[in-house]
């Protein structure tokens, strides 16, 4: 186990507040899907869907293929929840917070609901997976359960619930992986998108009820992956994030040549469909990560220079428990393999806070390891039992939640600090970066990311537009942001 001097660590913890980006991007919470581009057959007849998303970015990515469902049987997309003929929430179990944050939206609807006589109120996602039945008998006004697999039975169930009846599909399929479904895209910036590449984990993370809602792991063709990426840059796209709860264990046989797919290989596939067409992916598991993915990254400019890369705990003892399969020593090896193979590479990670049995050592061990990788950024949590998963059936949830809080906090502080060094160290450098649109403050700014998944803002100038790639001298910067003008 590497060891850190404490002090290092009290330099790092002391002086910056800022917030760094969240985890699974809070702006983006029950955002409402909408894309004007939907053409119906049939304009007569409409009928209006409206669809949020909480949660992961499988499920962003899912509520595109939910949309591109729902078109095909005379559905069209708004914006405004209160003139839906169809309200679909696809829903979030993580942690109890994201299912009571579903929860108090449902009160909001049962009184659309009621207003509006006919419209029908239905759960999509992990919540329906996990809670199933029960969730119409808890939830009157809903009509509608469906879990991740069973998206395409959607018209079908519709029909039964126009019939008077509920609708409920919780069946987890082996092999759905909605191949040959086009989805319809989030047309927020037109520059770029989420390509499912896998669905399911079959990893058994002691803490983590994903393997319970999205079942066993499969792997999506890989020629319908390349063909929507190809699609996706004819459209003006400039780059993809590969998705799947567990990119390196992508794994595909040709049915007829026999010939095997790994990650590695896809992502050489999909660099090849064009040099502009960037490439990320999410997420890396350190058990997993090879170094042919590495060897791949360098090989190829278009593959972006960022790994998430989930550590959860520093303390192998806590690692154990958690089931995660690599000790600290596994991981550090990783990150030295990153560093040797792909230099310039930044790293971010999930950090669990307060995990059962956790001892203030334990904890000391993750500041530490945090330190070490200098993740560019992290997402943060305090553990939250999850019923039905092996923490809650093996181990109490024993650590105070003021304990957990304190702790999470000490890491959230921790991590702004290192952020604030990482972009320090970004300033006076000049990156290439994809705009991908208007910066959140200003529309006399643009917006868009380096290769190393950095948020860079910088002044327009004439001629340049979302989807370009311009050089930006990085001026200055916050712990969460870069600030520059194009050279
Ligand atoms: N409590 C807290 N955080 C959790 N995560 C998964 N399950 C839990 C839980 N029960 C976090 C992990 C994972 C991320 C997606 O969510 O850090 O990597
Ligand atoms: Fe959950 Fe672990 Fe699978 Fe990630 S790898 S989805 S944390 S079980």
């Amino acid at each position: 186990m590497a060891d850190f001097p404490l002090s290092l660590l009290s330099f790092f913890a002391m002086s910056y507040t800022e917030t760094v980006p969240k985890i699974i991007d809070e702006s983006r919470q029950g955002e409402a899907f909408y894309s004007p581009h939907i053409q119906l057959d049939k304009p007569i007849d409409i009928k209006r869907f409206y669809i949020e998303s909480y949660g992961c970015q499988m499920n962003f990515s899912d509520s595109e293929i939910v949309a591109s469902i729902l078109s095909g049987c005379g559905y069209t997309p708004t914006r405004e929840v209160e003139e839906a003929d169809l309200i679909l929430l696809n829903t979030c179990s993580i942690r109890e917070k994201a299912e009571e944050t579903v929860r108090k939206r449902l009160r909001t609807i049962d009184k659309i609901k009621l207003a509006r006589p006919g419209s029908m109120v239905g759960i999509l996602g992990c919540m329906a997976e996990r809670l199933k039945k029960s969730l119409l008998e808890e939830e009157k006004l809903v009509d509608l359960v469906v879990g991740p697999d069973a998206y395409r039975d959607l018209p079908n169930l519709l029909q039964r619930v126009e019939d008077g009846d509920k609708g409920i599909n919780v069946y987890l399929s082996k092999e759905e992986t909605y191949a040959d479904i086009s989805p319809v895209r989030l047309e927020s910036n037109g520059v770029t998108a989420f390509i499912s590449i896998m669905r399911g984990c079959d990893n058994m993370c002691s803490f983590c009820v994903v393997p319970f809602t999205r079942g066993r792991e499969r792997s999506r063709d890989p020629f319908t992956i390349v063909s929507e990426a190809e699609h996706l840059f004819e459209k003006g796209y400039r780059e993809v994030t590969l998705l799947g709860q567990n990119v390196d264990s992508y794994k595909w046989q040709h049915p007829e040549t026999k010939e095997n797919y790994t990650f590695a290989r896809l992502l050489e596939l999909v660099a090849h469909v064009h040099p502009k067409l960037r490439i990320r992916f999410s997420t890396s598991h350190p058990k997993d990560m090879t170094d042919d993915v590495l060897e791949m990254m360098a090989r190829y400019d278009n593959i972006c220079k960022y790994i998430h890369l989930p550590v959860q705990s520093g303390s192998s003892r806590i690692l154990s428990l958690m089931n995660r399969t690599y000790d600290r020593d596994w991981y550090i090896n990783r990150v030295e393999s990153i560093r040797r193979i792909v230099p310039d590479c930044t790293i971010s990670s999930d950090i669990i806070a307060g995990f059962c049995t956790e001892t203030k050592e334990d904890h000391q061990d993750t500041l530490s390891m945090m330190a070490w990788a200098d993740y560019c950024m992290s997402y943060m949590f305090m553990y939250s039992e999850r019923p039905g998963t092996l923490a809650a059936r093996k181990y109490k949830d024993d650590v105070e939640e003021e304990v957990k809080k304190s702790r999470l906090s000490e890491i959230i502080a921790l991590q702004n600090s290192i952020s604030r060094n990482h972009n320090l160290r970004d300033e006076g450098k000049v990156f290439s970066v994809l705009i991908e649109g208007d910066s959140r403050k200003s529309d006399t700014e643009f917006k868009g990311r380096n290769t190393q998944n950095k948020v860079v803002v910088f002044g327009k100038q004439p001629g340049y537009k979302p989807g370009d790639y311009v050089n930006v001298l990085i001026e200055s910067s916050t712990s969460a942001t870069l600030i520059g003008r194009i050279v």
